[in-house]
């Protein structure tokens, strides 16, 4: 809420309760969270405005998507400075209470690929990516930042005023798993374990005190290129991670936990975002607003204007028509007595 990332993860290994720990329902991560997020609205909301936008998607078979708008091919990675690394076209919707969060998340998760496993009945055979984007500015803000905090400022206008925005990153990871009997299943957990490999590498690299700065393979799999800026540093993350408690299971118990020790050697240096220019929605749509505001106004203006000439009109009308009958009313009287006149005379 105060402009910085954030990204929160479950990692362990199939079965163990990732989806149940971030799940849409009570007590999952996620609801708490959009409940979190509206009640800090709630609470701030004399002194702020907020804008609030959510996206979902899902990564399967190294393929992203977009689980709000599933006809849509081709999803790509981008980045920029402002967003770092970011997915498009992605339909993102705007919310406006918990219960509109809850009814796109519902949305999302009817296109979402879960199968039966050996393991799992309902395992999820993608890595889900729920996102909310949060803007907010001061009500009646002057241009001057906060002092004392690091931030990154984009390309400021003279007299803009800074919109704050964040990215809040719930990821639901696919389960690392062993051989399968399933063919489809065994091609579905194929990909998960490359590219949870890859995650595991990234973090080895990243916490690797001994070999320094060394080549980071973000790019070898679509989770950790997306997860690049939390990973690199801008973000604040928050790493889940679960275990069976089986016997059998110990081994997989033992590298989930190998993977938390060395997740949480991560150094991250979160900056809070803000932006001065009219990239912000928040700042486009206030803008928006007030022009829509001012033609309102000029119309109304314009139409009490045609109503004024209109009223001018339907009097000078009616005084027009009242002399008529005044006319008539002379020529009737006359026609009267010319009438009366020779019936007097006969
Ligand atoms: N803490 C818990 N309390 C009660 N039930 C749980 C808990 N954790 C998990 N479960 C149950 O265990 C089963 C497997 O959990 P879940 O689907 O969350 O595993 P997962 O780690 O997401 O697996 P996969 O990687 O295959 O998707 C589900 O039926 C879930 O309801
Ligand atoms: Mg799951």
């Amino acid at each position: 809420m105060e402009g910085y990332h954030v990204t929160v993860f479950a990692y362990g290994q199939t079965a163990s309760g990732k989806t149940y720990t971030m799940a849409k329902d009570q007590p999952g991560v996620i609801p708490q969270a959009v409940d979190d997020v509206f009640d800090h609205i709630r609470r701030a909301s004399e002194n702020q405005e907020f804008l609030l936008r959510v996206s979902y998607m899902e990564i399967y078979n190294e393929q992203i998507k977009d689980l709000l708008n599933p006809e849509t091919v081709d999803l790509k990675i981008l980045e920029d400075r402002r967003r770092g690394v970011y997915v498009s076209p992605l339909k993102e919707e705007i919310v406006t209470s918990p219960r509109s969060v809850m009814k796109v998340i519902q949305r999302g998760e009817s296109n979402r690929h879960v199968g039966t496993t050996d393991f799992n009945e309902y395992s999820s055979r993608s890595h889900t990516i729920f996102q909310m984007i949060i803007e907010s500015r001061e009500r009646g803000a002057t241009p001057e930042p906060l002092a004392g905090q690091s931030r990154r400022v984009s390309s400021a206008k003279p007299g803009a005023v800074a919109v704050r925005f964040s990215q809040l990153n719930l990821i639901d990871l696919a389960g690392s798993e062993k051989a399968t009997t399933d063919l489809e299943r065994r091609k579905e957990g194929a990909y998960i374990n490359k590219s949870l490999l890859t995650l595991g590498n990234v973090i080895s690299k990243l916490t690797d005190l001994k070999t320094g700065p060394a080549h980071i393979p973000y790019r070898d799999s679509k989770l950790t290129r997306i997860l690049q800026s939390s990973l690199s540093g801008n973000a604040k993350i928050s790493v889940i991670c679960t275990v069976s408690p089986v016997i059998n299971n110990l081994e997989e118990s033992h590298n989930t936990l190998k993977f938390a020790a060395r997740v949480k050697n991560i150094r991250t240096r979160a900056e809070m975002n803000q932006i001065m220019d009219d990239k912000a929605l928040l700042q486009k749509y206030r803008q928006e607003i007030q022009e829509l505001r001012g033609k309102l106004t000029e119309m109304n203006d314009f139409f009490e204007k045609e109503k004024l000439q209109e009223l001018t009109q339907l009097k000078q009308e009616k005084l027009k028509w009242e002399e008529e009958m005044a006319e008539n009313q002379l020529v009737r009287c006359a026609q009267q007595f010319y009438v009366d006149f020779l019936i007097g005379r006969l």
